[in-house]
């Protein structure tokens, strides 16, 4: 799958919503947790693999604001999960010139995660390849609330006039930072809808659901088909097929 990709072509920014690791640990009989665990397999290999190709962007949904509404002991089992898992992959990300970032609440982390979070971050933040950036305590609608309320205290305070609010300026607000609108979104588990997820930053994604996958399962095979699937798709963004340059063969 991967010789028939063509790297000229690949999407600067993908985002993955992780999705199924309940269910697949339900399916062996085990606890919700031990999908968790599993999931770590994969979001090694979805990274291996972005890095392998050279894609830019990559941006996982780890934990959502809503996620906080579950059981105790499965928050806590993914927090724990969190601290242990992103200080042990420093070593392996410097070694692939992976840049981590967070997006999200990170305040409202419990104070060992967002230590470790914010070390690791420090620790990977000259590395120039991929940028792969973990949205935790995260929901689009907060985002947006925040961009919202950082462009009223500019206009309040007479830096900026509302005038000159556009789409760009509002983007550069965006937690997402620097990083491109979302070209490709990929979501295991069966679902198909986005969950708050990067509201602004999905509105011309190609969104690519994966009925018969849940995360644990996924490996960068899935990940290289999915961008080859993106690759056949007709991105227009509201033109003609006639007015697009190239014409597929
Ligand atoms: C996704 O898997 C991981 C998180 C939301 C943290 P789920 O835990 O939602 O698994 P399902 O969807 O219940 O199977
Ligand atoms: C979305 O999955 C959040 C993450 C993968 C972190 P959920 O399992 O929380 O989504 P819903 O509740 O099914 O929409
Ligand atoms: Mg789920």
């Amino acid at each position: 799958m991967k010789e028939n990709i063509n790297l000229s072509n690949l999407p600067k920014h993908i985002a993955v919503i992780m999705d199924g690791n309940g269910r697949w640990a339900k399916k062996q009989g085990a606890m919700r947790i031990f999908g968790h665990h599993h999931g770590i397999k994969s979001v090694k290999d979805t990274v291996e693999g972005c890095v392998e190709l050279g894609v830019k962007y990559l941006t996982l949904y780890t934990f959502s604001t809503e996620n906080w509404n579950r059981p105790k002991l499965e928050v806590e089992g993914i927090m724990q999960l969190l601290i242990k898992t992103i200080g042990e992959e420093v070593p392996d990300l410097n070694k692939n010139n992976v840049r981590l970032k967070a997006i999200g609440d990170i305040e409202s982390l419990p104070k060992s995660a967002r230590k470790k979070l914010l070390d690791s971050i420090e620790l990977t933040k000259t590395n120039t390849g991929l940028t792969l950036t973990l949205a935790l305590s995260y929901s689009g609608k907060w985002e947006i609330v925040e961009v919202t309320k950082k462009i009223a205290q500019q206009v309040k305070s007479g830096a900026l006039a509302i005038e000159n609010i556009t789409e760009e300026v509002f983007s550069s607000f965006l937690a997402t930072g620097e990083a491109p609108d979302v070209d490709l979104m990929i979501r295991t588990g069966g679902d198909h809808r986005i969950s708050n997820y990067l509201l602004w930053q999905l509105a011309y994604a190609e969104l690519y659901f994966m009925d018969d996958l849940y995360w644990p399962e996924f490996r960068r095979q899935h990940l290289f088909e999915a961008i080859y699937e993106y690759q056949q798709r007709e991105r227009r963004f509201g033109k003609t097929s006639e007015q697009l340059p190239s014409v597929k063969v």
